[in-house]
């Protein structure tokens, strides 16, 4: 889909043409696109200025039959997301303008060029599997082109960068696949296939083997639905590696709070809570597509967390993996349950050097931060900062949290050893990583929230309304760099 290019623009024929365009001086050394910025300079409502688009037909000068432009703003505030997003909305008004292939002018820094693939990749994705009249396509051919001198570099990268994107759609299309489509069983199934033609080992963990492991944190979540929880643990270990990473993530994939049952307002958008167990198996399955060099192990508790005759209360007293008990005293804390077994598991199974878990956790994570960063709780800071820096550099935010001590009381049982919620609930998002941290034992641990940004109601330059895949690019760039 991605191609390289560097033919002379203004031979080149395309239905679309992109040129990025600042306020103040020149992207490209190109004599063809200078005299074309010229040109939509002249008019008037076009200055280059951020979120500003011209689409010129038939201009002069050039065979494509038409030039957008599209403005990022002053050089100086331009970043790799300016381009990403220029990038992601100039390919929607391709799909809109039914063009099968569009051409971007990819004549900046690398690091500029390499965020415009990205965005116009991740741009270029529709999910319409439930729709009868697919009305619009994705464009065939994403053509960049860029100066002689760096055609080598840009073809070598951009395999990577398509690669990612792979990831990053595939993490969406699970999070935007409705309940009914990913009840458990059905999840695991699809995860499976899609990591069985990788060169990943597969576990899967049934209702009797969870049971075996002692899980009962998460067969008492799963005991309200007539789908039994699953367990999905994914493999990748080449011949030789350096660090063992366990990466952990939420499978709920329908919280609808079980016996505390949620207010039916936004209740739908509940089948996005299987976002950190999707970001997870399709960043397996990346790493495994571009042969990282350290062993990664994704652990994933799936289950659907539903009222009814069977399901777990308000005050149960749950032994979990651990032996630690916990007191319920919210059904809608579900995941920190589910968590903590797979935690669990995971540290006695595999005592990693490094383990973070990925979950859309808590309201009170996504009231703090908003709908586009994720909290980072770790008590290594040097971690935590590792995990921000990855999250500047793919636009995948994170905020690092504090992780205070003295919270802990707020969890503190009169009859168990832990309670699910805090007495209070301000703070949510803290005593909910605090009540994940007494599973972890002494292992180098992050705690990932993405419940603001999973998921995305009416879509972003270049995400469709659905799910986002916040956490592929963002773990790959940290686990390229470890
Ligand atoms: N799945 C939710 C958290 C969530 C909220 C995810 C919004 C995505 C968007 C989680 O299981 C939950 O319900 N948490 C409760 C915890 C409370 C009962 C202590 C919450 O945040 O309200
Ligand atoms: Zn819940
Ligand atoms: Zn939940």
């Amino acid at each position: 889909m991605l191609k390289i290019t560097t033919d002379d623009l203004a031979l080149f024929e395309t239905g679309m043409l992109v040129i990025p365009v600042c306020e103040d001086g020149n992207l490209s050394r190109s004599p063809v696109v200078g005299s074309l910025i010229d040109k939509a300079r002249q008019f008037r409502e076009f200055k280059g200025c951020a979120g500003d688009e011209l689409m010129l037909y038939s201009p002069e000068g050039v065979s494509a039959s038409r030039v957008l432009f599209m403005g990022l703003g002053k050089k100086e505030k331009i970043d790799a997301e300016s381009f990403r997003a220029a990038a992601g909305k100039a390919v929607k008004r391709a799909i809109k303008a039914k063009q099968p292939d569009v051409l971007l002018c990819g004549h900046g820094k690398k690091e500029h060029v390499l965020a415009m693939m990205e965005g116009a990749l991740l741009g270029n994705h529709i999910f319409d599997l439930y729709k009868q009249d697919k009305k619009d396509k994705p464009v065939e051919a994403l053509v960049f082109h860029v100066e002689k001198a760096r055609q080598d570099a840009f073809e070598k990268a951009a395999p990577a960068v398509e690669t990612g994107c792979r990831g990053t759609i595939l993490a969406r299309d699970w999070v935007s696949a409705p309940p009914n489509d990913k009840r458990p069983d059905m999840f695991a199934r699809s995860i499976v296939k899609a990591a069985d033609r990788e060169n990943l080992t597969i576990v899967d963990i049934d209702e009797r083997n969870i049971r075996k492991n002692k899980m009962y944190a998460l067969l008492a979540v799963g005991s309200g639905s007539d789908t039994k929880p699953r367990m999905i643990v994914i493999d990748y270990r080449p011949d030789r590696y350096e660090k063992t990473v366990v990466l952990v993530g939420k499978g709920v994939t329908f919280d609808s709070g079980g016996i505390n049952l949620k207010p039916s307002s936004g209740l739908a958008d509940m089948k996005q809570d299987m976002a950190g167990a999707a970001v997870v198996a399709a960043t397996l399955i990346t790493a495994s597509r571009l042969e990282l060099g350290h062993r990664i192990i994704g652990v994933l508790p799936l289950v659907e967390n539903m009222p009814s005759g069977n399901a777990y209360r308000p005050g149960d007293v749950i032994r979990t993996a651990s032996g630690k008990t916990v007191e319920i005293g919210n059904t809608d804390a579900e995941g920190r349950m589910i968590m903590a077994d797979a935690i669990s598991y995971a540290v006695k199974q595999y005592a990693p050097d490094i383990l973070i878990d990925v979950a859309t956790l808590t309201g009170a994570c996504k009231m703090a931060l908003g709908n586009h960063i994720a909290g980072v709780f770790s008590f290594d800071s040097r971690l935590a900062g590792q995990l921000v820096a990855s999250g500047e550099k793919t636009h995948e935010r994170c905020w690092a949290m504090p992780m205070p001590e003295d919270y802990r009381d707020m969890l503190k049982s009169d009859i168990a050893d832990i309670r699910n919620v805090g007495k209070s609930r301000w703070g949510g998002a803290i005593t909910a990583a605090l009540f994940l941290s007494e599973f972890v034992k002494d292992i180098n641990w992050a705690h990932i929230d993405i419940a603001g940004p999973a998921f995305s109601g009416k879509g972003s330059a270049y995400c469709p309304a659905g799910g986002t895949g916040f956490g592929v690019r963002l773990l790959m760039d940290w686990l390229g760099r470890l």
